[in-house]
């Protein structure tokens, strides 16, 4: 068990690729602080990291509030005291044409893809940086690597963003041990992308099936990518094999940006 006594902070932990690397984790011992909003979610996933004998904790908490992610971080230390692991994994996309791009869109997109990795970071690394140890790890997306478009300004743009964060931090860290890496999925089958294709057809006035041909051929392997696949790589870059791998932002989409 690599997490035995390790205490990791999930943002985005109720769905998809989070909940994939959270369940990762349970099975590798780790004790949680699981956040995202939807409180059920949660709830049934520290129910299982219990039952496993792991400590776990839910946080329900809107990223994008900067004053929520201070108390939920406040929350995970007095749970679990050390926190030696922060996933960042929580994001949101919305499909919209940039002639008529919405500025609420614009904006809740970088609070919840970017602003929230910011807040999460700088709440937990000044004490990794005193102990010499800990691991921060950035679901960002082939979207910080190349445009996907079209109608994805805000999605790319805050997933480039993500990509100047975490090379910036790793380097910051890295004198200290501490270890800032991104894994960047393609195609990934979660609820976030089934969302997408739906607004995608509707906006190019296509079935949802001939979308999700569009989607798939997009990636050389023409098929989505589980959330399970992108574990074992996160996993890797949480524990104490890691070494010197820093400032990675490494991809897991089957050749879709080979970069
Ligand atoms: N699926 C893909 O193809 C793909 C590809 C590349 C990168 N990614 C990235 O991977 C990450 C996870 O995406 P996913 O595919 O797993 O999507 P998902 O299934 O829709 O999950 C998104 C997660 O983010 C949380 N979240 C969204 N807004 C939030 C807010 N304001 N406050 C707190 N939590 C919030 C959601 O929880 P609640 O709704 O419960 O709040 C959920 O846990 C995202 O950063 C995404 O951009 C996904």
């Amino acid at each position: 068990m690599r997490f035995t006594d390790k205490n990791v902070i999930v943002t985005g932990a109720s769905k998809g690729i989070g909940r994939a690397i959270v369940k990762g984790l349970i099975a590798e011992g780790a004790n949680l602080a699981l956040i995202a909003r939807t409180k059920s979610a949660l709830e049934e996933l520290v129910a299982e990291a219990k039952s496993k004998g792991c400590r776990a904790v839910a946080i329900p908490t809107d990223v994008a509030d900067r004053d929520q992610v201070k108390r939920a971080v406040d929350l995970a230390r007095k749970e679990l005291k050390v926190i030696h692991g922060l996933v960042n994994s929580a994001g949101v996309l919305d499909n919209e044409g940039i002639a008529n791009h919405s500025e609420e869109v614009w904006h809740r997109t970088f609070a919840v893809n970017v602003h929230s990795y910011f807040y999460t970071t700088r709440a937990v690394i000044g004490e990794m940086f005193e102990r010499r140890q800990g691991r921060i790890l950035n679901i960002i997306s082939t979207s910080g690597k190349v445009a996907i478009g079209p109608n994805r300004a805000a999605y790319v743009a805050s997933k480039h963003a993500l990509m100047g964060f975490t090379r910036e931090i790793a380097v910051e860290a890295a004198p200290h041990n501490v270890n800032v890496n991104a894994i960047c999925p393609g195609f990934v089958l979660t609820e976030m992308v089934e969302d997408s294709m739906r607004k995608f057809a509707k906006d190019f006035g296509k079935s949802v099936e001939e979308t999700r041909k569009i989607f798939i051929d997009k990636m050389p392997t023409k098929r989505f990518i589980a959330p399970e696949e992108v574990v074992p790589l996160a996993l890797f870059l949480l524990s104490d094999d890691v070494g010197a791998v820093m400032g990675q932002t490494i991809s897991v989409d089957g050749a879709f940006a080979p970069l």
